[in-house]
């Protein structure tokens, strides 16, 4: 019998919604409390760069407000870096980012940027905070995520839900192997982007997971059924990870 499978509920597009109208609703902070008392194990959020949704001022709300874990999930800038070191979120994760893209796309390349990412890692150990790589199942950058101290690495699934057919199983083995490998290795192991309820068997396949971070289909879902509705729906989803 495996460990409970975690769920953490990404509440950005509440963001998306609220900023698209510039209104006050609906509230990020009513969303996060209906997403944990639907039990949900932690609440994600990205404070980017554009803050296309979610705003500075959303962030100390809600790490006021948070009563389970709060995951920020941000780039490796100074001015990000520095607020996240204020706030103190539990756990970051650290994600690529470009200003033009619709979402995050693709694993962070930490080989690319080592010294300054393993600096800023650093500093979020010093604050306490937990610190998490969103990479792609590559064994390198995976291998450099426990070089540069990170606790956690998040395995991006953005291309396992985007294929089909053959090249997803492909993609699967080399989510399976990132997962073994990061687990040799002392890290822990979180996965997320793009999952929902027609692609999240797959990640039933996938040992050592400790979290799933999930957004858009949840917050797309909850228009037709509500937040909470469609939290316990992919929290019943996770369910068979447990006995398989
Ligand atoms: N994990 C990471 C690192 C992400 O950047 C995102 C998107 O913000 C997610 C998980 C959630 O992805 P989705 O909204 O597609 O479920």
């Amino acid at each position: 019998m495996r460990e409970k499978l975690k769920l953490g509920v990404n509440i950005d597009h509440v963001a998306s919604l609220r900023q698209a109208r510039g209104t006050v609703y609906p509230s990020v902070l009513d969303a996060a409390k209906i997403c944990e008392d639907a039990g949900a194990h932690g609440i994600t959020i990205h404070l980017r760069e554009d803050r296309r949704h979610i705003q500075d001022a959303d962030v100390t709300a809600l790490k006021r407000a948070i009563r389970t874990r709060m995951n920020l999930e941000l780039a490796n800038t100074d001015e990000i870096v520095g607020i996240a070191l204020e706030v103190k979120p539990d756990e970051v994760c650290m994600v690529p980012e470009k200003r033009e893209e619709l979402t995050t796309e693709g694993g962070l390349n930490i080989l690319a940027d080592k010294e300054s990412i393993a600096r800023s890692v650093a500093k979020f150990r010093d604050a306490g905070i937990i610190v998490s790589m969103f990479v792609d199942p590559d064994s390198e950058q995976i291998k450099a995520s426990a070089d540069i101290g990170a606790e956690y690495i998040e395995l991006h699934t953005g291309t396992y839900c985007e294929l089909a057919g053959d090249a997803q199983a492909r993609e699967l083995d080399a989510l399976i192997a990132g997962a073994e490998l990061a687990n040799e290795l002392g890290l822990k192991v979180n996965a997320g982007h793009g999952l929902n309820m027609s692609n999240l068997a797959g990640m039933m396949s996938i040992p050592h997971l400790d979290t799933l971070n999930i957004g858009h289909s949840i917050i797309a879902r909850s228009v037709f059924v509500g937040l909470g509705a469609a939290v316990k729906e992919i929290l019943e989803g996770m369910q068979a990870y447990e006995s398989s």
